[in-house]
């Protein structure tokens, strides 16, 4: 019968699509592919190759549109998928919530002045003409006391999505605090396996990526993969993640690492985490 030629294509536990249970949901240039791709280690996880923006960009697609850009999943295997943007687009608590009020969210941090360097030095290498970093971050204003001044422009995208505290505070007007994991971008560098345990006990997965699966490559100066599903040899992130940074005015770090220090410390006390950034 029909019925039957139907099991028989797709019996009950064949893999099929279904909608995230995590989401990485930012924050841009703060080690999200390296989150994603070290996650995918995992056998018990299957995300999405390419960012989704379904939470920005194409919510009136609806979410059976969403859940045909997913990988096929057996059962109790993790959906899930990366778009940065979503952890600054102000509806995107609300839909999220809207799709499971469940869902496990994560997102990577890291120290907003490197963080403000890493999107620029990205925006730079797509258009060389780009003014100096010093120039775009800090505005020159009225001299103080016959010395002249500058001071941060908080407009300035790379310098605002650093500020982190407000985003946070939307994502826990919708979920409570432990359904949302931060993950330390500097430690994803430092000591990815640490990293990735805290963020397999969340996802309540098997610890499976361990030491075993990275290697710290010193020409790249970041950790490597040893093998992967895609990959059985060692291989690296592409070559616009790490990339190397412009050299910044120590002074400009400077007034951005004042500007920072109290978004900073609301950030720590609202996430109950101390970052540790200088
Ligand atoms: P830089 O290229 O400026 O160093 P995202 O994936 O969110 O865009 O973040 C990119 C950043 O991830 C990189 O910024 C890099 O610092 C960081 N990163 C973390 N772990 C990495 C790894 N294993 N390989 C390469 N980049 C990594």
């Amino acid at each position: 019968s029909e019925v039957n030629k139907y099991r028989r294509l797709r019996p009950s536990g064949a893999p099929r699509r279904r909608l995230p249970d995590a989401l990485i949901i930012g924050v841009k240039k703060c080690g999200t592919r390296a989150l994603l791709e070290f996650l995918r280690l995992h056998p018990d996880v299957r995300a999405a190759g390419s960012e989704v923006h379904f939470f920005d960009k194409f919510y009136h697609k609806g979410f059976e549109w969403y859940r045909q850009r997913m990988p096929a999943t057996l059962e109790g295997q993790l959906t899930m998928e990366k778009t940065p943007s979503y952890w600054v687009t102000r509806s995107a608590p609300r839909r999220v919530h809207a799709m499971n009020p469940a869902v496990r969210l994560l997102a990577v941090v890291r120290d907003p002045v490197t963080r403000a360097v890493s999107d620029y030095t990205q925006s730079a290498s797509k258009r060389p003409s780009l003014p100096r970093f010093e120039q775009l971050a800090l505005v020159n204003s009225t001299h103080n006391w016959g010395v002249p001044w500058s001071i941060v422009d908080a407009t300035w995208g790379p310098v605002r999505l650093g500020v982190y505290a407000r985003p946070l505070r939307r994502w826990l007007r919708r979920f409570p605090r432990r359904r949302l994991l931060l993950v330390s971008g500097e430690r994803l560098v430092a000591d990815p396996a640490a990293e990735m345990a805290r963020v397999q006990e969340f996802l309540g997965l098997k610890k499976v990526i361990t030491e075993k699966h990275f290697y710290f490559n010193s020409t790249k100066g970041f950790p490597c993969l040893l093998k992967s599903e895609t990959s059985p040899t060692p291989h690296c992130l592409g070559k616009t993640k790490g990339r190397s940074h412009p050299h910044i005015d120590p002074s400009a770090i400077e007034r951005l690492r004042e500007f920072y220090r109290p978004y900073n410390e609301r950030f720590y006390e609202l996430s109950g985490i101390n970052f540790g950034w200088p």
